[in-house]
């Protein structure tokens, strides 16, 4: 989305001869750099904040360059590494100006350098965003040289940290497992999390990472989190050398195949590396991420998400107007708030009847679709629910009318034949091309035009970038593809939001492949993953809210045996995984029987209650999954403290398993919280706390005495202070 930047220049440092400090501040943290025109800038501190002089005097400065360069600096970490005109490939950058200025919501320090020998420039700027304690880093690198500067590697950011006691925790995964997270000492060497895809490029691994000093723990200990805002290929890398004592963290676009020539006069700005820091453990990186995202990241953040039924496993390709409708009907009687046609809906002279055709023709398909995508919002009018619909335009497919007509708009090289996804068919569009860019755009402005009540739409894309060639950029600038495709990309969304800034668009990209911040200004939540078991989701879940907040985690209730394992489980404890996220349904509701529909509709109708908690409510990560417990819990809590929602669920059964003693996290210590039951199986046989009122101060020390007898069993809680 274009931003309207309201550019208020505070002050221009008058730069002295020696070297000052720049002390760059938000709500908890602190970060300070320093340095004196003419020479480079140090990188000091970064954590809660503490007196300047108690972070010299304690040892806790780094004192370490902010932005090492190749060729001057061989020995140490590059963020940048650059060939000029002159084959040239050093650059030693000295300050040349500080400016503090406003930039919307962030507290901006740009240093302005440049190299000591060639006119080019590297800016670096610290945007501070003071009430949600983050710190946005990123580069803008100027060519003021007379012939093109080839850029090889150029950071959004360095980050060296002190000690020798540190962890890494991030996220890896594959399809129906995304966002598995990971946590290991950081040993000597280099780790690299990045990523290669070209399009989906949060399957393997997020573009997010965790440093703790010491063991990671949820509740304390000093933890800086990091998250790049780039929706392409990037690369994070973590060096752990002898020769500088330090941890350095470099974080960007992935140079690999990448090599960008930066022509005279062009500037290059390079994506917001966000950081924040919490002495509250990982839990604390976490809620300052999702504070963030809510409040300044995500489009609609703060506003409250439906509730939907999506109609891919119910009924997958076999789309018709009968089984829309019944779908609406029965969603619509249990208290459901929004119906969402997924994939098969679309092809005129190629059905959209598997995964193999049709692609690019987005015209509904007149057998399956007689009265066309206006029958259906004419349906759910009836029904009194929202309509959304499901598109993946980035895409087409051989078998298909826009293949046939623009064989030249795909990535592909030209002299070798392209290779082929889904279905052995699929093609990814050339989003460098500005042709394609519209046909994109125009996919969505036709659909809209056409029917202006569509309220949503799920956004899809199912392929890689597998032939990493453009048609349409010079053969000279190939090296531009994995930047130019996301930079159009952009572009389309901008314009999309430009003038749909109301609809509702869900990323998808098999499930959760293009989880990443940098998509969330257009996007308005995630499809997490295909794997909607109940159990996989408490992993996959957790893993996705170490970033990212609960109303961006579209969580489905889908079919008992579940389609991707097989596993049968209760209808309840399938709830009460979904309603921690954004509840939606996943199925046929007439597959429910009349008992399991009243049930649905009860749990409905309490999402709808606590929906305010759990969707802007602070997280507090319980019983992790990974601790190969029996037991999973987690907990929602209002940023007043004044209403929480606990969730407890037993994932196997383990005999003679001891009595737990649950204590909560998040609450005022100076309310009393009286207990309400949610979902419970039998509305007549409610749990042991139901109605008791217990201060916060017993439940967050002593804590209460919670257990859950069945595999597969799940008790949740409401707590409002009285
Ligand atoms: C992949 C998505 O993740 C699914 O939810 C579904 O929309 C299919 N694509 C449809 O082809």
């Amino acid at each position: 989305m274009k931003k309207i930047f309201s550019l208020l220049v505070l002050a221009i440092f008058a730069l002295a001869a020696h070297a000052e400090d720049y002390v760059i501040s938000t709500k908890n943290t602190t970060m300070v750099l320093s340095g004196k025109k003419g020479e480079r800038l140090n990188f000091v501190y970064y954590g809660p904040t503490i007196p300047v002089n108690e972070i010299r005097a304690t040892g806790n400065a780094v004192n370490w360059g902010a932005y090492p360069t190749f060729g001057t600096h061989c020995t140490a970490e590059h963020a940048m590494l650059v060939t000029h005109p002159s084959g040239d490939n050093s650059l030693e950058l000295a300050i040349e100006e500080v400016k503090q200025y406003k930039e919307n919501e962030a507290e901006v320090t740009e240093f302005v350098m440049k190299d000591k020998v060639f006119p080019f420039y590297v800016s670096i700027l610290y945007k501070a965003i003071p009430d949600v304690d983050v710190i946005k880093v990123s580069t803008v690198i100027t060519n003021k040289e007379k012939k093109a500067v080839t850029l090889n590697r150029f950071a959004s950011a360095y980050l060296p940290m002190k000690s020798n006691e540190l962890w890494l925790s991030y996220l890896v995964g594959g399809w129906g497992a995304e966002c598995q997270l990971v946590e290991e000492p950081i040993h000597r060497g280099r780790r690299v999390i990045g990523n290669h895809d070209g399009a989906r490029t949060s399957f393997v691994t997020n573009p997010s990472f965790m440093v703790s000093r010491g063991e990671p723990n949820e509740h304390c200990g000093f933890v800086v989190g990091g998250t790049l805002l780039w929706t392409g290929n990037y690369e994070l890398s973590f060096l752990n050398e002898s020769n500088s004592n330090y941890l350095e963290i470099v974080a960007g676009i992935n140079p690999e195949a990448s090599a960008y020539t930066l022509e005279p006069k062009e500037s290059f700005t390079t994506p917001e590396l966000v950081l924040t820091c919490s002495t509250e453990g990982k839990g604390g990186v976490s809620r300052n991420f999702h504070r963030w995202g809510r409040k300044y990241q995500i489009i609609g953040g703060t506003q409250e998400r439906d509730i939907l039924l999506n109609s891919w496993e119910g009924v997958y390709f076999r789309v018709n107007q009968e089984g829309m409708d019944q779908m609406m009907k029965e969603f619509s009687a249990i208290g459901g708030e929004l119906f969402v046609m997924d994939d098969g809906w679309f092809g005129d002279k190629y059905p959209r009847d598997n995964g193999e055709t049709s692609l690019g023709d987005w015209m509904v398909c007149k057998k399956k679709l007689p009265q066309g995508v206006e029958g259906l919002i004419e349906s759910s009018k009836k029904f009194g629910i929202k309509f959304g619909i499901w598109i993946e335009p980035e895409m087409t497919n051989s078998k298909s009318e826009l293949y046939e007509k623009h064989p030249d708009w795909i990535l592909r090289q030209e002299e070798r034949e392209p290779v082929m996804g889904r279905g052995g068919t699929q093609l990814m569009l050339d989003m460098t091309n500005p042709e394609v860019q519209d046909h994109v755009f125009k996919v969505v402005d036709d659909l809209m035009v056409a029917n202006p009540d569509i309220y949503y739409m799920k956004w899809d894309a199912n392929f890689s970038i597998a032939n990493a060639a453009s048609l349409y950029l010079p053969k000279k600038k190939q090296s531009h593809l994995y930047i130019e495709y996301h930079r159009g990309l952009i572009k389309t969304l901008e314009r999309i939001r430009a003038k749909y800034p109301n609809l509702v668009i869900q990323l998808c990209a098999s499930g959760g492949g293009r989880l990443n911040y940098a998509f969330f200004p257009y996007f308005n939540e995630c499809w997490t993953s295909d794997n909607t078991d109940a159990i996989q989701r408490l992993f996959i879940q957790w893993g996705v809210s170490q970033y990212y907040p609960s109303n961006v985690m579209a969580a489905h209730v889908s079919a008992s045996p579940n389609h991707q394992t097989k596993r049968v489980t209760p209808l309840k404890f399938r709830f009460d995984v979904a309603m921690t996220g954004r509840l939606g349904m996943e199925m046929k509701p007439s597959d429910l029987t009349d008992k399991e529909k009243e049930f649905a509709k009860n749990a409905i109708a309490t999402y709808k209650n606590i929906r305010p908690v759990i969707q802007q409510g602070d997280l507090y990560r319980l019983i992790s999954p990974y601790e190969k417990k029996p037991y999973v819990s987690v907990m929602y809590v209002t940023p007043e403290k004044d209403r929480a929602v606990y969730f407890l669920y037993r994932t196997q059964y383990v005999r003679s398993y001891p009595a737990e003693v649950r204590v909560l996290k998040g609450l005022d210590p100076n309310k009393n919280y009286k207990f309400t039951e949610l979902n419970p199986e039998n509305p007549k046989k409610k749990g042991s706390l139901d109605g008791k009122v217990i201060s916060g101060k017993t439940l967050m020390t002593q804590g209460f005495y919670l257990n859950i007898e069945k595999e597969l069993g799940s008790a949740v809680y409401e707590l409002v202070a009285q």
